[in-house]
């Protein structure tokens, strides 16, 4: 990936640049990548003037911000895990640069925390390449947030006393950021009446600090308090400095979600799938978690981490789907995002189908219960809001509301699904959602392009006023 050196662009550019930057009060570097962004992901496809466009489309939402974090990395063992770290900043939408101390390069390389987080990693304070124009004050100034993972208790001591001789401690000290310290060593270091007037030191001078936690050390059969916080714990620490809870619309709702396809099992090796990569149903249940809600996720068979704070049930077919979502009632709102198959192979094989002379077995299908009319059409138990997803390959806004009319749900997000829109798997969606109209007509919004996260956020936003609009 090509880099962009901003001491390099025209006077008059440079000086467009400062002023955009001061005005939405970030650094130069950070405007740049906010421009690059958008022209990249282009302008919003226009909704047809018949759909309203959400008026969250016009604002982002602020889950999404990307913001950006200086990581510096001291030398303990804890040092591998502030690699998991990057990720888990990433994902956040934070944008990481790693400044590893001379210590922390013994436990885990300057090129791996790079290839993570796909930025430069700094080193050296006396470093020719990035101090010609005080590389360091940049590293301390050009970002939201400095987080030390693992904190050390050498560089603890030395950023209570003021101590400046190398980039990690100046960095520390020429900052106006916040700072969050994820603290890391054994439990006699961590317990030394030296460390405990650092840290309440560090604490007296606004330092946020997480962890340490208690558990076994690297050190062979110690045990106590030492271990730094996991690197989701201090990621979310570092949100919630960052992005400070909003109001929670969603609090004391249930929800329930379904995501991910099903495997039906043809015999106990071979099953049926689909190309489902759960990652909207996913990304619906971080947002409502998010939004204060009590989330239960049934998902079929995925390759993502379960979202944190969620109550995940992992399931295979479409029957134990049902049967979950069964168990999970009452609810106040079920989405059923899931890709669950319509068939089944209607005589499981019990062992491996084998090859015989006797030519290709037939495969009988039967049908698979249909979860989403199944819910929506409950006497007893019915969630107040039930919504389901279209995922269709052609007549989207047809079939879509075809099926609308059919499964007696009340809201339907439709998506293309056809290998062209790269949906499957991809990060991107382009929804339209079909609600009814007080007198019985479907109303169709034409989403624009978005990511996954943001489709989630923006449907719980509609749900969360819809909630407010029926509860008053
Ligand atoms: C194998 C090994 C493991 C260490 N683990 C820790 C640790 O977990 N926490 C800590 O505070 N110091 C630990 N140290 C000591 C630090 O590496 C040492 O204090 C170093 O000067 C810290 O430098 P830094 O703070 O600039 O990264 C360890 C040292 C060694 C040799």
């Amino acid at each position: 990936m090509a880099s962009l050196t901003i001491r390099k662009l025209d006077e008059a550019i440079k000086a467009e640049l400062r002023l955009r930057a001061a005005r939405h009060g970030r650094s130069v570097e950070d405007e740049v990548r906010v421009i690059l962004r958008q022209a990249a992901e282009g302008p919003a496809a226009p909704a047809p003037s018949s759909h309203p466009t959400p008026a969250a489309h016009r604002s982002r939402p602020t889950s999404t911000t990307t913001n950006s974090v200086t990581l510096i990395i001291g030398g303990g063992i804890a040092a591998y895990k502030a690699l998991d770290l990057i990720r888990r900043l990433k994902e956040r939408h934070m944008d990481v640069r790693c400044v590893l101390t001379r210590a922390a390069q013994q436990f885990v390389t300057p090129l791996a925390a790079s290839a993570l987080s796909h930025e430069r990693c700094y080193t050296d304070l006396f470093d020719a390449g990035s101090e010609f124009d005080a590389g360091h004050i940049r590293l301390a100034r050009d970002c939201d947030l400095i987080v030390v993972a693992p904190a050390t208790a050498d560089l603890m001591a030395k950023t209570a006393q003021g101590h400046a001789d190398d980039l990690a401690s100046a960095i520390l000290l020429a900052t106006n950021k916040p700072i969050l310290l994820a603290p890391a060593m054994n439990p006699l270091m961590w317990n030394n009446p030296a460390t405990r007037r650092n840290v309440a030191q560090l604490i007296r001078d606004g330092i946020v600090t997480i962890g340490p936690n208690a558990g076994e050390m690297a050190e062979a059969g110690e045990a106590g308090v030492g271990r730094m916080a996991e690197p989701t714990e201090i990621a979310i620490a570092a949100e919630r400095i960052l992005r400070p809870p909003q109001a929670q619309p969603l609090a004391g709702q249930r929800v329930l979600i379904t995501a991910g396809p099903t495997h039906e099992p043809i015999d106990p090796v071979r099953y049926i799938a689909n190309r489902s990569s759960g990652k909207q149903g996913f990304a619906i249940a971080a947002a409502a978690q998010a939004a204060g809600a009590d989330v239960t996720l049934v998902s079929g068979p995925v390759d993502l981490d379960d979202p944190v704070g969620v109550n995940v049930k992992h399931v295979e077919s479409a029957r134990e789907m049902l049967a979950q979502v069964e168990a999970a009632l009452p609810t106040d709102i079920a989405i059923f995002a899931a890709a669950v198959a319509d068939w089944r192979v209607a005589s499981e094989g019990t062992q491996k189908l084998k090859k015989t002379g006797a030519g290709i077995p037939p495969l009988q299908l039967t049908e698979n219960p249909d979860i989403l009319a199944t819910i929506s059409k409950l006497r007893d138990n019915r969630p107040p809001l039930v919504i389901g997803f279209a995922a269709e390959t052609e007549h989207l806004i047809d079939n879509a509301k075809a099926k609308f009319a059919r499964k007696g749900c009340d809201w339907i997000v439709a998506n293309d699904v056809s290998p062209a829109t790269g949906v499957m798997g991809g990060d991107r969606n382009t929804v339209h959602l079909l609600t009814r109209e007080a007198d019985g007509t479907v109303n169709v919004e034409s989403w624009p392009v978005m990511t996954k996260d943001e489709v989630a956020t923006t449907l719980i936003e509609r749900i969360a006023s819809h909630v407010k609009d029926t509860s008053t």
